[in-house]
């Protein structure tokens, strides 16, 4: 299928489809981890790459070259690399980015595992990675070495919402030196919000764990980007370093869910607006965090760069740590839990859960409070999503 010729939504259902044998409407799942030769000759051709076709489901399989030709389409991409986590995409790709002596600078606001990845855990590898306020235009510059290899962020960064400007910061970091890659988590986005490539990243790193299959019942992740680093993630990254590769089921489950990313989306963005809004007017609320709310410090930044608010906001409650947690299991529709971008409302405590990796000076330097409350806003009906929250909050106001 043509990929530029069709809207998202019809790219979202159709591209990547493979031709079957039955004529089955849907892609068979190809649950196989090896392929048939027919000669040994074949085989030595099929791994050297010059005779067409699979050979082990570790480098690609039919079922994860679809769902890879989505969102490559989806993020206007060259290519879409899948892979078996969120985590599993950013540390191949990560690892395929720098070698010894090389540095990062990253963002300070950052999911909880990526942080401790870059702050514990590559530096043992001999990179250096600094950790700036990316908004910071300066403070960037001041990072930047002829050592430095990688600039990656968040945008909205997890789980403060802060927004970073995606087009000055790659802007400013290829003016330094255009080979520097500038790695975007487009998680709390999806490709249906946000398409950072367009708009100077070089990367695209999801957790499509969250809104890209959007049913909370698969673990996944996807590199975007130019074909020739996809096929360095893929080729070194995925098969010879993590071997995080996505499964065929998985794949199958994420191209089914993509096929209503946008209408889910859609429906997250007006929830989430209805459920800041109301937030903001509670007088047990100190703050929401939503780049949709005009006094939020990255509302401008959000309409410059994205279609609409997303479904992910964070509030702050007039109360000490122990209140909010009491406030928070009152919750009744609303569930308690990590991750985000399901069909149900998952509320958590990110200094207790997501961000636990981070200590109070590093919470305290990210800008995180320590009574941060973050909302995956669901596809249920707002009124009840609303009432959930006026029960539990009956005490405090
Ligand atoms: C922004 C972001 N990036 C990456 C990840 C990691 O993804 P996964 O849990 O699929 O490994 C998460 C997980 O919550 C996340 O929120």
């Amino acid at each position: 299928m043509e990929n530029k010729k069709y809207g998202f939504s019809t790219r979202q259902i159709h591209v990547g489809k493979m031709k079957n044998s039955a004529g089955a409407l849907c892609d068979p799942i190809y649950q196989t981890s090896t392929f048939i030769f027919d000669t040994v000759e074949q085989g030595g051709g099929r791994f050297a790459g010059t005779e067409p076709g699979y050979v082990y489901s570790r480098p690609a399989n039919p079922s994860t070259n679809t769902v890879e030709a989505k969102v490559a389409s989806l993020e206007n991409g060259e290519e879409a690399m899948a892979a078996a986590s969120g985590m599993g995409a950013i540390t191949a790709c990560l690892y395929c980015s720098v070698v010894a002596g090389d540095e990062i600078v990253a963002d300070e606001t950052l999911y909880g595992c990526t942080f401790a990845f870059l702050s514990k855990e590559i530096t043992q590898l001999d990179v250096k990675v600094s950790f700036v306020n990316l908004n910071d235009e300066n403070a960037l510059k001041a990072a930047l070495t002829d050592k430095t290899k990688v600039v990656y962020f968040e945008t909205p960064c997890n789980p403060t919402m802060k927004l970073i400007d995606i087009e000055k910061v790659a802007t400013a970091t290829h003016a330094f030196n255009p080979d520097i890659k500038v790695i975007v988590d487009n998680t709390f986005c999806s490709p249906y919000l946000q398409r950072p490539l367009d708009l100077g990243a070089d990367v695209v790193v999801h957790s499509a764990t969250k809104y890209i299959n959007g049913h909370g019942d698969v673990i996944a992740g996807f590199v975007v980007g130019k074909k020739e680093f996809i096929d360095k993630v893929r080729g070194i990254g995925i098969v010879h370093m993590t071997g995080a590769v996505m499964s065929p089921f998985n794949a199958f489950l994420i191209s089914r869910g993509l096929k209503t990313l946008s209408i889910r989306m859609d429906r997250h963005c007006e929830n989430a607006m209805k459920l800041a809004k109301y937030l903001e007017a509670h007088p047990a609320v100190e703050k929401v965090y939503y780049p949709g709310l005009e006094s939020f410090e990255g509302y401008e930044i959000a309409k410059k760069q994205m279609d609409n608010f997303g479904g992910m906001l964070s509030i702050e409650l007039k109360a000490d740590k122990a209140t909010t947690a009491k406030t928070i299991n009152k919750l009744k529709l609303c569930t308690i839990a990590v991750s985000l971008g399901d069909a149900e409302t998952l509320v958590e405590h990110a200094a207790s859960m997501t961000h636990s990796t981070y200590s109070a000076e590093e919470l305290a330097a990210a800008g995180i409070p320590e009574g941060l409350v973050r909302i995956s806003v669901g596809l249920e009906d707002i009124e009840d999503i609303i009432a959930d929250f006026e029960q539990a909050f009956a005490d405090l106001a």
